[in-house]
């Protein structure tokens, strides 16, 4: 049987903490779907097409993994993909409070699917998209956050807002 995970997050930008999540769980799996959620309650600071494309690029070098965005509701997308698995990454105690109720939550509805957790690098256990986004409007340094790829399309969007 073919083992599908998906790995779903907002990505507003991916940050090397998601890398090092999608690089492990994709040697666990048979395929790994990278879920971008579009509907998001927050404004994002890129597109759900810019987020793919963006994600696509740094995750090409990873054979069994594909990007797809979706919306809705987590577990109607993991069905709809065909997978059973969901994959999360924790940084902190804080994460697995917020994580844990909603994996609860689904598994509920959905006791077919089930949601596994990667404790992020400890390198790494900073990282946020969120991070990124304000230190990248102020100027601040991201290189030890993203891939120089996404650091320049990050900076490229800005420059494009500012003007
Ligand atoms: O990267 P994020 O923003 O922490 O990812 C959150 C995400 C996308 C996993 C979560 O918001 C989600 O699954 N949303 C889809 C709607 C849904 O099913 N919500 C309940 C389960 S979290």
């Amino acid at each position: 049987m073919m083992r599908t995970a998906v790995y779903p997050g907002s990505f507003d930008p991916i940050t090397y903490g998601h890398l090092d999540i999608i690089e492990r769980a994709s040697k666990m799996v048979d395929k790994l779907i990278i879920g971008v959620l579009s509907n998001s309650s927050k404004t994002p600071l890129f597109s759900p097409e810019e987020r793919v494309n963006m994600i696509r690029k740094v995750t090409e070098n990873i054979p069994n993994t594909e990007v797809v965005s979706f919306d809705g509701l987590l577990v109607d997308f993991v069905d709809a993909v065909g997978a059973t698995i969901v994959v999360r990454g924790l940084r902190a105690e804080s994460d697995f409070e917020y994580e844990s109720h909603w994996a609860q939550a689904n598994r509920l509805i959905r006791p077919n699917q089930d949601s596994i957790f990667l404790v992020t690098r400890a390198d790494l256990s900073f990282v946020s998209s969120s991070a990124v986004r304000e230190l990248a409007r102020y100027n601040g340094d991201i290189s030890l956050y993203v891939p120089p790829y996404i650091e320049s399309v990050i900076k490229e969007k800005l420059n494009r807002r500012d003007k």
